[in-house]
């Protein structure tokens, strides 16, 4: 953590300060600390209210917390289906006309679908689950590009209480088998190819592949969209279309327990196969409704709301599909990625619809800059009203550039810290309440306590240390699919009584937190975790490669860049772009290394365990602290030699 003490130091000195203006506190939800001496007087009536005015609940609750550390259970006995609370109810309440998702495909194609339209959707394809076989606790796969089938297929997995495992249309064949495998889904919902920078990207072949070595999968539901040619296998893979024709219309909300598992999403550790994390249903659809509403402060009869986020990470589950529907917001979703046609593509989708909430990473923000203020000034961005990023930390010139080129100047920005595993927003600014500073994330919500705590576990009260929640919080997840010591030992085994996230932090003389991002070795890559360990294991199951040690280096617009120091076997030979390609097989694309290095001899301790820190110091060109405990001191040499050298690849 010592560079990162560093800039952290630099960033506390940052003095801007930006108060909501009086005109966004008038109309806003929240504008005065009201909220926050609620939770602090009492956390669990806090939370109850919340559950009851945001949540339709079949059946009350007999409690409101069960805690036996770490497992949690809320609102214990109620009773409610997430897709009725996401749909039925806001079409009973009348506002079946009105719009859900207006749908933005890459090639410029478009659908608007109404909450009605989106409900009627929903129950057939939760017929077609249920025509499959899936039943109450079956888990299903959804490997799809961003359409708006995607947030049906989750909808109608909750609407029949099938558990689903969410696994991004990026990551390959084998990450997609990993997944089904410890899921043991039984169904898997795909396309045939999805739009990416203007070509059509397969995934059935993807799928395909998969199938062939996950025996769970009875069958296969493929969506029509690249158009591209496809392989269908008689009686296992199913056109969605097909199956929808065939299905009747109605299907009523199972009625859920709180804390049945409503979905499971994999997400990298340190250590081994990434993990499931479980997200139960009350306590979760509390927590994003919640945060949806206050930290953007959502108004439903005016705001449209943008995520341009992926379903398939945790973002796209919580701030996509059910914190906003939940809501009844209006939102954009968007097939693409931000330069097609044009590097203005994402403030030409804001000026046509008109987005007034936009919420995006700060690697896309440092991309932005990159191409330039022309392009946003292209577009007339005045409907603009709040802004939110997500994913890492935000450095204060991004801040900068994001406030005036994104917002006008005008827009309160709200960096949400979270994780896949809390669920939901934890640390954020209150955009009508909250003075923010450019680069830190603020305070923790209402209803969300922390602690940065030291080495031994006591709390600081300023400087850095580990973030640590130290109480229980709804949407937290109950556990890691088919592995409870592995939950115990990764989040509640290193301080007494709290959860450990995995991030460094820092308090600053205003008591204002600034995340210092992991102190473990999980890299964060664009907003996205990917664990050093997975992608050693990827290099290593390479034919010619030896040994691999993997590290996250500083990078000005991914935050961090991935590079690999790679040992061969002897008499083997292999070139970088074929690692690389090995790698993308592996994973997928995200994870492939920016730069490889050979070298005949990794820098390890006497002991035999590699020295990580020298390589993050050679991958980011410094000069080498101590390198006494090295068993062989000329390696490291050699290897600053070679880093000089060698050009790294995009
Ligand atoms: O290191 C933190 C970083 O992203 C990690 C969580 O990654 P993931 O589970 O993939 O979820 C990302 C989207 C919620 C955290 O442990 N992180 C997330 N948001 C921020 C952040 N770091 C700094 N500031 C943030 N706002």
């Amino acid at each position: 953590m010592t560079e990162n003490h560093e800039t952290i130091d630099a960033l506390s000195h940052e003095n801007r300060r930006f108060p909501p203006s009086a005109d966004f506190s008038l109309s806003a939800h929240v504008s005065d600390g009201g909220l926050h001496d609620e939770a602090a007087a009492d956390l669990e009536a806090f939370w109850a209210r919340q559950a009851s005015e945001l949540i339709s609940w079949q059946q009350p609750w007999s409690k409101v917390l069960e805690w036996d550390l770490p497992y949690a259970k809320w609102f214990v006995d109620g009773k409610l289906n997430v897709a009725e609370n996401c749909l039925d109810r806001h079409v009973k309440a009348g506002f079946g006309d009105k719009v859900a998702i207006y749908w933005e495909g890459e090639p410029g194609d478009t659908r608007t679908i109404t909450y009605a339209e989106l409900l009627a959707e929903v129950e057939q394809f939760s017929n077609v689950l249920k025509n499959l076989g899936v039943t109450k606790g079956d888990r299903v796969n959804i490997y799809l590009p961003m359409v708006p089938e995607a947030a049906v297929a989750m909808l109608a997995c909750a609407r029949i209480g099938a558990p689903h495992s969410v696994v991004f249309g990026g990551f390959s064949s084998q990450s997609l088998i990993d997944r089904i495998n410890d899921a043991e889904a039984k169904v898997l919902i795909t396309a045939d190819g999805g739009y990416r920078r203007g070509e059509v990207f397969p995934l059935k072949p993807a799928a395909d592949e998969a199938v062939a070595q996950t025996p769970s999968i009875e069958h296969v539901v493929v969506v029509e969209r690249g158009g591209n040619e496809v392989d269908m296998v008689e009686g296992r893979d199913h056109w969605y279309h097909d199956l929808m024709a065939a299905a009747d219309a109605s299907c009523p909300p199972e009625a859920m327990d709180s804390e049945d598992l409503l979905f499971l999403l994999y997400t990298s550790g340190t250590t081994g196969k990434p993990k499931g994390i479980m997200h139960t249903t009350g306590g979760y659809l509390t927590h994003v409704a919640y945060t949806h509403r206050n930290v953007f402060d959502l108004h439903r009869d005016r705001d449209v709301y943008w995520c341009t986020a992926d379903v398939g990470w945790i973002t796209g589950h919580s701030y996509i599909v059910y914190g906003p529907l939940a809501n009844g917001a209006t939102q954009v979703m968007y097939e693409g990625v931000p330069n097609h046609p044009g590097n203005d593509r994402f403030w030409e989708i804001v000026e046509k619809y008109k987005v007034t909430i936009f919420y995006t990473a700060p690697t896309a923000i440092r991309t932005f800059m990159k191409w330039g203020a022309d392009e946003p000034a292209k577009h007339d961005l005045s409907s603009l009203r709040l802004l939110g990023t997500v994913g890492e930390p935000i450095n204060p010139e991004a801040w900068m550039w994001y406030h005036e080129h994104i917002g006008g100047g005008r827009c309160p920005i709200v960096d949400t810290w979270w994780q896949t595993e809390t669920g939901g927003i934890m640390i954020s600014p209150l955009p009508g309440y909250t003075t923010t500073k450019p680069g830190s994330a603020t305070f923790a919500l209402p209803g969300v306590d922390i602690a940065v705590v030291d080495d031994g576990g006591n709390e600081v009260d300023g400087g850095g240390g580990y973030l640590t929640l130290t109480r229980p919080w709804p949407g937290m997840l109950r556990g890691i699919w088919g592995d409870p010591q592995r939950f115990v030992e990764t989040y509640w085994s290193r301080f007494d009584g709290s959860y450990f996230a995995g991030d460094g932090a820092r308090l600053d003389d205003d008591g204002y937190l600034w995340l210092l991002g992991r102190v473990d070795d999980v890299m964060n890559v664009s907003g996205h975790r990917i664990s050093t360990t997975e992608v050693e294991s990827a290099l290593v199951s390479h034919p010619s490669v030896a040994e691999a040690a993997v590290v996250g280096a500083n990078d000005p617009t991914t935050g961090q860049a991935i590079f690999a120091y790679v040992t061969l076997r002897g008499g083997h030979d292999v070139d970088v772009a074929t690692l690389r390609d090995h790698v993308a097989a592996e994973i997928g694309a995200i994870a492939k290394p920016k730069a490889i290095f050979f070298t005949p001899d990794l820098p390890k301790t006497r002991s035999g365990k590699i020295m990580r820190r020298l390589l993050r110091d050679v991958a980011e060109g410094r000069n080498l602290g101590d390198t006494t405990t090295l068993a062989d001191a000329s390696v490291v040499d050699e290897l600053q030699r070679r880093a000089s050298e060698a050009p790294s690849e995009d």
